[in-house]
């Protein structure tokens, strides 16, 4: 970590990048990075939404000065190996169902405004014009408190991207050193 750090700021210094930054990285291994000399991360890219908040993790970065980016803000559906056919399905949840309802805006718009207003950047991947434009819209989207408690009572947790991508045999990593419990 320490050589791919300090690798990573030397494009930084050198004028080959304007911002470094770091994607699943949990609270220990930023506590790694912040411990080093010279500078930490911009950005943490991580798994988030209604049914995996990381508020733990979004206060750490708070405190620390890292931003955070919202990946799989939709659950990952099109990307879902066949073992994880019973997985929870967040664009089918009827609580966001509800809220979406309410604001006369789709599933995905509900779950692209619930990251805006965390002030966290949010990446929805789409290769439909229409759906990127209707995300795009959802900035324009005004969640309220009332909103926000039904999406943080939506007693559902769970994590799409589980980790065996990044854990092959030529990886570093084990499951056990990715995310915070
Ligand atoms: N750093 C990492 O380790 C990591 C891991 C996973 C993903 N990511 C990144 O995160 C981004 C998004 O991830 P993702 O593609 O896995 O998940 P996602 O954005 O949660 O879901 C994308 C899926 O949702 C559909 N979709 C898009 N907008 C929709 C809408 N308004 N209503 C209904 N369905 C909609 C898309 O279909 P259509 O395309 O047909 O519209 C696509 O099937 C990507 O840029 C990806 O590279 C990063």
């Amino acid at each position: 970590l320490t050589q791919t750090w300090e690798a990573m700021q030397e494009q930084k210094s050198s004028g080959l990048t304007k911002h470094i930054g770091v994607s699943n990285f949990n609270q220990g291994k930023l506590k790694e990075i912040l411990g080093m000399e010279g500078e930490k991360p911009e950005m943490n890219q991580v798994e988030m939404h209604p049914f995996l908040p990381q508020k733990n993790l979004v206060n750490f970065c708070a405190e620390n000065g890292i931003l955070l980016t919202a990946y799989s803000p939709l659950g990952s559906p099109d990307s879902r190996a066949d073992r994880h056919k019973n997985d929870p399905k967040l664009l089918e949840n009827a609580v966001v169902a509800e809220i979406a309802r309410k604001h006369n805006a789709s599933v995905g718009q509900v779950l692209i405004a619930w990251s805006i207003s965390r002030d966290i950047a949010v990446i929805p991947k789409s290769v439909n014009k229409d759906r990127i434009i209707e995300n795009l819209k959802a900035a324009e989207l005004d969640l309220d408190q009332q909103d926000l408690d039904h999406f943080a009572n939506i007693e559902v947790n769970h994590r799409f991207v589980d980790g065996s991508f990044f854990t092959g045999p030529q990886s570093p990593y084990k499951l056990t050193d990715l995310w915070d419990s």
